[in-house]
């Protein structure tokens, strides 16, 4: 499963690819509205610290308003990929960016339906968001084990990327349900490599060593 970061920090950027596991980037509005910088800047950055797919989101909410901003943040470097909402209108920029060899990232994927519509539309990515389900009370999982069934069923070729994930628990379930990828906040990815007992082994280790050999 490939790891994208979920964030427009660049420092956070930074600190994932460092750790040799950075297969790409997700920005929102939301998160680059916390970083005062402009956007366009800020994917520029992201850029060059990380070659992967970056996705830049489009505010417009009209086909038309998509199509100009997404071909704006195309401008900015090869890798970015235009994340459009998965509305109506954003099916038909999908579908036009699609014919013009323009990658896309279907955002705010809440039902398996979206899904296999933004496949058929050429998209490059769905994002379907687990956490925000969970936080009205509904299965955010199941919302991938769905969307991975149909896309297998039929060989679609849009890559699941699972998003508004919360917690390790969520990443577990996307690597053993099949998503493609998985954007993660970074605390996210640093849990993966976090264990008490791992901790508590090399305080045993270290501390056998230095008692036989001293230092
Ligand atoms: O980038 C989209 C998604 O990952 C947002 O997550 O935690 O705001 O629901 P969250």
């Amino acid at each position: 499963m490939q790891l994208y970061l979920d964030s427009a920090s660049l420092n956070e950027v930074k600190q994932a690819a460092d750790l040799g596991v950075l297969d790409g980037v997700t920005t929102n509005p939301s998160l680059i509205a916390k970083e005062g910088v402009p956007y366009s800047k800020r994917l520029e950055e992201i850029c060059k610290v990380c070659s992967g797919p970056v996705s830049a989101e489009v505010i417009a909410t009209d086909f038309a308003g998509m199509m100009r901003e997404g071909k704006e943040h195309v401008k900015i470097a090869p890798q970015i990929v235009v994340k459009l909402p998965s509305t109506l209108d954003g099916l038909k920029a999908c579908k036009a960016f699609s014919d013009d060899g323009i990658k896309t990232n279907l955002t705010l994927c809440f039902q398996p339906l979206q899904a296999m519509m933004v496949a058929k539309a050429g998209a490059f990515l769905v994002s379907p968001f687990i956490g925000r389900l969970d936080d009205i009370g509904q299965d955010g999982m199941q919302l991938i084990r769905d969307i991975r069934a149909i896309y297998d069923t039929y060989g679609m070729k849009t890559k699941l990327l699972a998003a508004s994930i919360r917690h390790t628990n969520h990443l577990l379930h996307c690597a053993l349900a099949g998503a493609d990828v998985a954007t993660c906040p970074l605390k996210v990815i640093t849990d993966c490599m976090k264990h008490p007992l791992t901790d508590k082994g090399i305080e045993i280790f270290v501390n056998d060593y230095k008692k036989a050999f001293g230092g």
